[in-house]
């Protein structure tokens, strides 16, 4: 954690419209600034920013906030690292709260500054070594990609690395926690984890060395050893070559296996892959995606052990909202050895070709039942049909039923029908299916509504926080009358977080709840903020607003009460309770009326 006037202090020391004038040029307009909006292609400027709120504002885009998002959004970090960013160009050092969060910052800096010097000396030892040369000319890798990602090698006795770093305070200690060395426990001494390997610096999305790989040069195992978990490393929460492919520009993906792989595609231009690293893609490591791409192309080994891979890999990616396509190598090769064999083009071709996670999964079916023969064709037409039932969205099931029925001869109507008995498991339950059918409309109608109403009543929490922001007074008297659970998950926080900052005798304007926000909130308060006009009576337009906040709460319960009464087994008991809970909102609805 950065102390919160730390945060204060790296804010104030970042003029937003110096900053932003390093990403696009301002213009000075009336009392604010305009320019081009980084964040969108545009012709002419929409973007704008307030000197004197330290805001900005893209009427194109949306987004907004105050320069901890802008730096966000330029530079694609999260809020701590954006932060650093921050205080880094202000000359700023980050000072940590707590005696704990202070030593594992003090040692993940120690294990980076370690890691640093080490990737030197790989690298050095890399221009020394004539048969690791050789072995990289042979694979391939020319001199330029060596450079970018700072490849190396680690010979067998390390003597020069440890005079240098050991002249340098560093202790044996340290190298045992970057997991440079190893404690051996019968000699009671160290030996060096890699050696005799070529060198892969892992770095994290800001470009510090995090850990590394090394491959034998030869057919020896293990291939591959990585750096253990550190106290700067966990795996399964970082991308190898991410920092690099966040730069790209490009909104698609693609995500190989290995270092191998992932150089091969940017030493030929081809500079938005990351790798996984061999391990299963984890949530973390989709979350880090999302921040800088919408599509992914999953490029596995086509063996089975990468066909599972890309199954769950497509899984999670499909849950964070990507679109996630699979490319299909030829078997036995990896994209190493395809683009290596083949060269770009034909890489390229396989990539218009990807196949979306339906058809990969039919194609795997097909491998698995060979639909062209009689016996395994009804095997082949089940899974199909289970798969089929899972796709939720309707216009999508009904596309992809088509599809398939066309690709492999089947009847629509047939399989149709299948997959909607599927749905229901394989049951046909009229009685049910009558009911449940008329209560599923009456709650999707309700879903519609509530949908549309959130962003309003979203807007109205923020603004009745705005206002009591706006004075102190007002503040302290609305605070009493409400309760916080008035508000949305979200902005609960950032009321909570108000009142703290009350409670601690701190300043409560509005740019402490924008220094609360998140990239989403920043914008939505940052457009509020925009147009803002102060009223008359700030309370009355408190009181106004906290009506229709507990109206739209009365709303809510109401639509999950209506459907809770749908639910024919309810008993008795529990149905006149809920019946008297509606009247009781109804009631209490008019008189705030
Ligand atoms: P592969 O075995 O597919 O290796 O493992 P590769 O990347 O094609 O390597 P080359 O082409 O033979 O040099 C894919 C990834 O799995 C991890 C590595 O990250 C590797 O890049 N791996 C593999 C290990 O960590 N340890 C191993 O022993 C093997
Ligand atoms: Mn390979």
């Amino acid at each position: 954690m950065i102390p919160e006037s730390q945060v204060e202090d790296i804010i104030n020391s970042n003029d937003l419209v110096d900053v932003v004038n390093e990403y696009t040029r301002l213009v000075r307009r009336g009392s604010g600034y305009m320019g081009l909006c980084p964040f969108h292609r545009e012709k002419t400027p929409s973007f704008s920013v307030h000197e004197g709120k330290q805001i900005f504002k893209c009427f194109g885009c949306g987004k907004g906030g105050n320069v901890v998002h802008f730096i966000m959004l330029a530079e694609g970090l999260d809020y701590r690292s954006a932060l650093e960013f921050l205080a880094n160009r202000a000359g700023i050092e980050i000072e940590t709260t707590g005696r704990r969060a202070g030593s594992t910052t003090k040692l993940r800096q120690d294990i980076m500054s370690v890691n640093k010097e080490a990737a030197r000396f790989f690298f050095r030892n890399l221009i020394e070594n004539k048969t690791a040369q050789k072995y990289c000319v042979d694979r391939g890798i020319d001199v330029k990609t060596i450079k970018k990602f700072g490849v190396g090698f680690a010979p067998d006795a390390w003597s020069a690395l440890r005079e240098h770093l050991i002249a340098q305070g560093v202790s044996e200690e340290l190298l045992l926690k970057a997991g440079l060395v190893l404690q051996n426990n019968t000699r009671n001494s160290t030996y060096y984890r890699f050696r005799n390997r070529l060198m892969f610096p892992i770095f994290d999305v800001l470009g510090n060395v995090i850990a590394f790989g090394g491959r034998v040069l030869d057919d020896s195992m293990p291939k591959y050893l990585n750096s253990p978990e550190t106290a700067l490393y966990t795996k399964g929460n970082h991308l190898y070559a991410l920092n690099f492919a966040r730069k790209s520009e490009s909104k698609r993906v693609f995500i190989v296996e290995g270092y191998m792989d992932c150089i091969a595609l940017h030493q030929r231009g081809i500079t938005y892959a990351v790798a996984s690293l061999g391990t299963a893609l984890t949530d973390n490591q989709a979350k880090l995606l999302k921040k800088y791409f919408d599509e992914v192309i999953i490029s596995y080994d086509a063996d089975t052990a990468g066909q599972n891979a890309t199954i769950r890999g497509m899984e999670i990616l499909q849950k964070h909202g990507f679109r996630v396509k699979v490319l299909e190598l030829p078997k036995g090769d990896d994209p190493d050895d395809f683009i290596r064999k083949y060269g770009r083009d034909k890489f390229f071709k396989l990539a218009d070709d990807a196949k979306t996670f339906v058809e990969y999964q039919v194609s795997l079916i097909e491998g698995r039942w060979s639909p062209k023969q009689l016996d395994t064709r009804i095997e082949f037409v089940k899974e199909v049909v289970e798969l089929l039932a899972k796709i939720e969205n309707r216009v999508e099931r009904d596309m992809y039923i088509k599809w398939v029925s066309l690709e492999y001869d089947l009847s629509v109507e047939t399989l149709g029908m299948q997959v909607e008995n599927r749905m229901r498991g394989g049951k046909v339950d009229l009685d049910n299916f009558f009911v449940i059918k008329r209560a599923a409309v009456r709650a999707d109608t309700k879903a519609k509504v509530s949908d549309e109403n959130l962003t309003k009543r979203d807007r109205n929490e923020k603004m009745l926080i705005l206002l009591m922001s706006e004075e102190v007074q007002v503040l302290r008297r609305v605070r009493k009358e409400i309760s916080s659970d008035l508000f949305t998950e979200k902005n609960r926080k950032l009321y909570e977080n108000l009142l703290k900052r009350d409670d601690r005798g701190e300043s409560t304007g509005s740019e402490s709840v924008l220094m609360d926000a998140d990239i989403e909130d920043a914008a939505v308060i940052s457009e509020i903020l925009s147009e803002w006009l102060t009223p008359p009576d700030i309370y009355k337009a408190c009181k106004e607003i906290i009506i229709k906040l507990r109206n739209a709460k009365f709303e809510e319960r109401l639509a999950e009460i209506y459907e809770i009464l749908k639910d024919k087994n309810l008993d008795d008991e529990e149905r006149t309770k809920l019946t008297n809970e509606i009247k009781k909102i109804l009631e209490e609805k008019r008189a705030d009326i």
